[in-house]
C-alpha cells in the first residue's frame, strides 16, 4: 500500500488523517510542490525547494524544514513506494489547525505532507490537442498555491470541449501559461515564451528548457506572446516537471503548423531527454541521492 509522510512520520495512506479544521481543508490555506525524480535522480531539487520557500514566504509562512529534512523526506517517500522507474514526488503545507477565521492569529503548527506517484510514460507522437480560455485565476499566479479551482474547472472545461488536455490562457490579449503547465510558441525558427511575473508560475520545467535551448545555440526569447502571435504559431509546447516538454498539434480545434510535432520540438526533446540521461546517470541509486548533478 501507498505510503505517504504526514507531520513527522511514513505511514500508509488509508491512516493518514488531517483534522478538518485544517485551513488547508477550511481555506485552501497553503502550497505545494511537484518534484520529478528520473531514475535515481532528483531533477532540479534546489530549484523545487527554492520556488517551495518562495512560495511559502509569500503567504507569510516559514519552511517547516530545512533542505536537507526536505531531502531526507523524498528519499524515505521513494525508498517505502517503488512504483516506477519514473516518480513525482508531491510536498504539501498548509497552516494549520485553527478556528474558522480569516486573519492568521499565529503561531500555528503547519500540516506538512507528502506523498509518491509514479509519472506514466509519455508518447507525444500525435502530439496533444489544448484550449484557449480567458485566464480567470488570481494576481498571484507565482505562488504555487492549494487552492486550485480554477485550474480544476480550467482543465474540466478543456476535456468537456473537445477532449483536450490542457487551457492556455489568455489575460489582456497575452498568453500567460496553461492551467497547470507553462507554454512557448515557435514562430519562424524563434521560440519564446512569456517573461516571468505574478501571472505566471516560474515553472522548474520552463527554466530548464530556455537553460537547454540557449546552451544548444537556439535562440529563446522571453516576452508577451500576443493571441494573434499564438493562434498562428508554427509550434506550440506546454512543458511541466510531469510532461516534460509537451508538444500541442490542436488549438481550438484547429492544427497548429502542419499538425505534426514541430522539427524545433523534436530538437528540444532530444536535448532535454539527453540531459535527464546524464544527470539520472550520474546519479547512484538509493538513499542520499545525488541532487546536485547537473
Ligand atoms: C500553473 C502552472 N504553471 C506551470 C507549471 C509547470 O511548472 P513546473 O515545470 O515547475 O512543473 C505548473 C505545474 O504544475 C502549474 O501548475
Amino acid at each position: 500500500m501507498e505510503t505517504v509522510w504526514l507531520n513527522g512520520k511514513f505511514l500508509p495512506a488509508a491512516e493518514a488523517t488531517v483534522p478538518v479544521l485544517d485551513r488547508g481543508f477550511i481555506f485552501g490555506d497553503g502550497v505545494y510542490e511537484v518534484v520529478p525524480v528520473f531514475g535515481s535522480h532528483i531533477l532540479r531539487f534546489e530549484e523545487h525547494l527554492r520556488r517551495l520557500g518562495q512560495s511559502l514566504a509569500a503567504i507569510y509562512m516559514q519552511s517547516p524544514h530545512s533542505d536537507t529534512e526536505w531531502g531526507a523526506i523524498i528519499d524515505g517517500l521513494l525508498e517505502r513506494n517503488p512504483c516506477g522507474r519514473d516518480r513525482s514526488v508531491y510536498l504539501h503545507v498548509t497552516r494549520g489547525v485553527a478556528p474558522r477565521e480569516h486573519v492568521i492569529r499565529a503561531p500555528l503548527t503547519p500540516t506538512v505532507f507528502g506523498m509518491c506517484t509514479p509519472i506514466p510514460e509519455r508518447n507525444y507522437d500525435t502530439g496533444l490537442s489544448v484550449i484557449t480560455h480567458a485566464d480567470i485565476r488570481w494576481q498571484y499566479c507565482d505562488i504555487k498555491a492549494i487552492s486550485l479551482l480554477p485550474g480544476v474547472l480550467l482543465r474540466e472545461r478543456a476535456r468537456r470541449a473537445d477532449g483536450s488536455t490542457e487551457a492556455v490562457l489568455l489575460r489582456d490579449g497575452v498568453v500567460t501559461e496553461g492551467a497547470a503547465s507553462n507554454v512557448f510558441v515557435v514562430s519562424a525558427g524563434a521560440v519564446r515564451t512569456p517573461a516571468k511575473s505574478n501571472h505566471l508560475l516560474p515553472g522548474v520545467t520552463r527554466d530548464l528548457v530556455v537553460e537547454l535551448l540557449r546552451g544548444a545555440d537556439m535562440s529563446c526569447s522571453e516576452g508577451p506572446i500576443s493571441e494573434a502571435e499564438l493562434r498562428t504559431a508554427d509550434e506550440i509546447w506546454i512543458t511541466s516537471s510531469t510532461m516534460g516538454i509537451a508538444p500541442v498539434t490542436r488549438l481550438d480545434g484547429k492544427p497548429v503548423g502542419d499538425g505534426r510535432p514541430g522539427r524545433i520540438w523534436q530538437t528540444a526533446d532530444r536535448v532535454y531527454q539527453e540531459y535527464k540521461l546524464k544527470v539520472s546517470a550520474n546519479t547512484a541509486p538509493g538513499p542520499g541521492l545525488n541532487r546536485s548533478a547537473r
